[in-house]
């Protein structure tokens, strides 16, 4: 396997879920009793990529605590059947290594990638934004489908999946010619366009393999739409050169930074262990 790190850009204020992320960051929300970013982490060892480099900011110092044991919490549940509930984090923690770098100015998703250049450097790396958290309950997981891709096309590849077209204002959107089922050669990508001017209902989702050559290009892009730094625009910029592909993932994503995709991550989920409950009984 070639990509073996992944990043996680978190450095976001997390409006839309004030006041809960007024002191805590939005990637430590719970789904179920698993905070988001854990699901983001499990995701990646997944498929292989086991250095971590996440971009935090202020504030989120609670994301660097959840990467780490706890020896006093641990020593009061041990022998307890509690113990347990602890050990799927404790296997990321022996399995990866964490790094940590922080954004000081909140301006943009781009910029934010940008700053993760010191510890990615000079290789190819995936991305995940831990607010979409993605599953496929039939197969690989998201970054595990787009890893096999890159290692066939060896060039940056972004997540996509189709939205409805009143929708297209939320997100970066795509255009481009189908290679192959659900795989496309980029030829525009809009961030965040109205219906109207939008390209296509094929909506970038927060998954990405990128390579290094993408920070030269971050940092000659200009700010954007809402004044930041788009990591779509780079894109654009990176098309116009060299490949860029866009593939529509096998599974399912739940847009876990806006409430009613929360809410409904947290009905699936809790009724996915229900189901195993009964079927256990
Ligand atoms: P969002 O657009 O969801 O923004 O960022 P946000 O600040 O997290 O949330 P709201 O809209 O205020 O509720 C998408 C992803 O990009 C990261 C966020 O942490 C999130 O994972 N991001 C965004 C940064 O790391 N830095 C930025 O400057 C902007």
């Amino acid at each position: 396997m070639i990509i073996k790190k992944c990043l996680f850009p978190a450095a976001g204020y997390g409006t839309r879920f004030l006041p809960a992320t007024k002191a805590m960051p939005k990637e430590m929300l719970p789904v179920m009793a698993k905070p988001l970013i854990q699901y983001g982490v499990e995701e990646a060892v997944e498929a292989n990529m086991n250095t971590i480099a996440i971009i935090t900011g202020r504030g989120k110092r609670a994301i660097e605590d959840h990467f780490d044991y706890s020896y006093e919490l641990e020593h009061q549940i041990k022998g307890t059947k509690k113990e347990s509930l602890l050990s799927d984090v404790n296997e990321l923690i022996e399995r990866c290594t964490f790094s940590y770098t922080r954004q000081n100015e909140m301006n943009g998703l781009g910029a934010a990638i940008y700053k993760g250049e010191t510890l990615i450097g000079n290789q190819p790396f995936g991305v995940v934004l831990a607010d979409d958290l993605c599953i496929n309950p039939s197969g690989d997981g998201v970054l595990k489908q787009m890893s096999a891709i890159y290692e066939k096309y060896r060039c940056c590849i972004v997540a996509i999946q189709e939205i409805p077209k009143d929708e297209t204002y939320k997100y970066g959107i795509v255009a481009g010619n189908e290679i192959e089922d659900g795989l496309f050669i980029v030829s525009d990508m809009v961030e965040k366009p109205k219906p109207k001017d939008a390209p296509s209902n094929l909506a970038i989702i927060g998954r990405y393999i990128l390579t290094p050559e993408i920070f030269g290009i971050i940092k000659d892009t200009k700010a954007g739409i809402n004044k930041e730094i788009q990591i779509t625009d780079a894109l654009l910029n990176m098309a116009k050169k060299n490949m860029v592909l866009a593939y529509k993932f096998k599974g399912k994503r739940f847009d876990c930074g806006s409430i009613d995709g929360y809410m409904e991550a947290s009905n699936y989920f809790y009724q996915q262990t229900s189901k195993v409950e009964k079927s256990t009984k």
